[in-house]
């Protein structure tokens, strides 16, 4: 093995364990990773991101309740039988397109018993990824970009050889509901982290960038994940392990990745992040464009 597999990256921990509070009643039935963004699920654009990244394995962190993952991922011979039979040649092809994503991917799964917090559902995930660096990708965030969110983090990792997280930069008067991070540059569109501060009043505020959902993180995290304490709403949280990292000493970096920030943690992001996608969809965007015009 030469030097350039210490930084290859196999593994990324997909969390979709959460209880989706904020998208009541619709996440009782289903959990938001399943909502739509045009005419395929949240997921399946991580999915796509994890692979357009070069990696081949996935650890989906999932709630016992977690039902509609394993339907999503089994594939349908009797659908694929009735198609054929229907001579529905269009809608054949769209289901053996989507089968194609899951090939060459292997994929497990670990349990959540209960939504402890972001951060205790990546440490469910230490079992299987033990003593090598992985990448993370929460089940909510989407990033639009030709290069792959996780690829550019995955790029910078090669050059760090430390934890690298993902940013954006954002206007002053939202960055209270995000992790904010005070940094030193190091070049265009990299960071040394100095210090994260969670959901930071309007005086706390440190810089415009925040955290996104994704990672790459070597295995120490999982020993800070271990001895977290909870926070006050009961929860152990990735970005505030990060903190005790940097008080030992750790060095941790971030990347402004390039690329259209799609979130879908609330109602109103997600319907953004719907609409975006929706306009600029190739069959779909130009109709939207003019009905969008046509209603008052
Ligand atoms: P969020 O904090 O956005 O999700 O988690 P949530 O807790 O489901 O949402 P609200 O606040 O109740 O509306 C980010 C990612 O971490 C996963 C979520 O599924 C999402 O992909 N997560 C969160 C878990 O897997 N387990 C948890 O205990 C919490």
């Amino acid at each position: 093995m030469g030097d350039s597999s210490l930084f290859e990256i196999k593994k990324v921990i997909i969390p979709v364990a959460g209880l989706g509070t904020r998208f009541l009643p619709l996440s009782l039935v289903v959990s938001k990773e399943f909502f739509p963004l045009v005419d395929k699920p949240i997921i399946q654009y991580v999915i796509e991101e994890v692979k357009n990244s070069g990696i081949k394995e996935i650890v989906f962190v999932v709630s016992p309740k977690q039902k509609m993952l394993m339907s999503y991922l089994k594939k349908s011979p009797e659908l694929e039988k009735l198609l054929i039979k229907r001579k529905k040649d269009k809608q054949l092809a769209e289901l053996k397109s989507f089968e194609m994503l899951f090939e060459g991917l292997d994929i497990s799964f670990v349990t959540q018993k209960q939504p402890l917090g972001d951060g205790h559902a990546i440490l469910q995930a230490s079992k299987l990824v033990t003593n090598e660096a992985m990448a993370v990708s929460f089940g909510d965030d989407v990033i639009d970009s030709p290069i792959p969110a996780l690829e550019q983090l995955i790029n910078i990792f090669k050059t760090t050889n430390a934890p690298v997280m993902a940013l954006k930069s954002l206007p002053k008067e939202v960055i209270g509901a995000y992790g904010n991070v005070a940094v030193e540059k190091i070049s265009s569109n990299l960071y040394k982290i100095k210090k994260i501060i969670e959901k930071p009043s309007p005086d706390q505020i440190q810089s415009n960038l925040v955290i996104v959902g994704k990672y790459v993180l070597t295995p120490e995290v999982f020993n800070y994940l271990k001895k977290a304490k909870p926070s006050e709403k009961g929860e152990i949280i990735l970005g505030e392990v990060f903190d005790a990292m940097l008080n030992d000493g750790m060095p941790l970096y971030g990347y402004e990745v390039k690329g259209e920030w799609l979130e879908c943690g609330d109602k109103l992001k997600w319907l953004k992040s719907f609409m975006y996608l929706a306009l600029k969809d190739p069959v779909f965007g130009e109709d939207l464009k003019k009905y969008l015009k046509s209603i008052k």
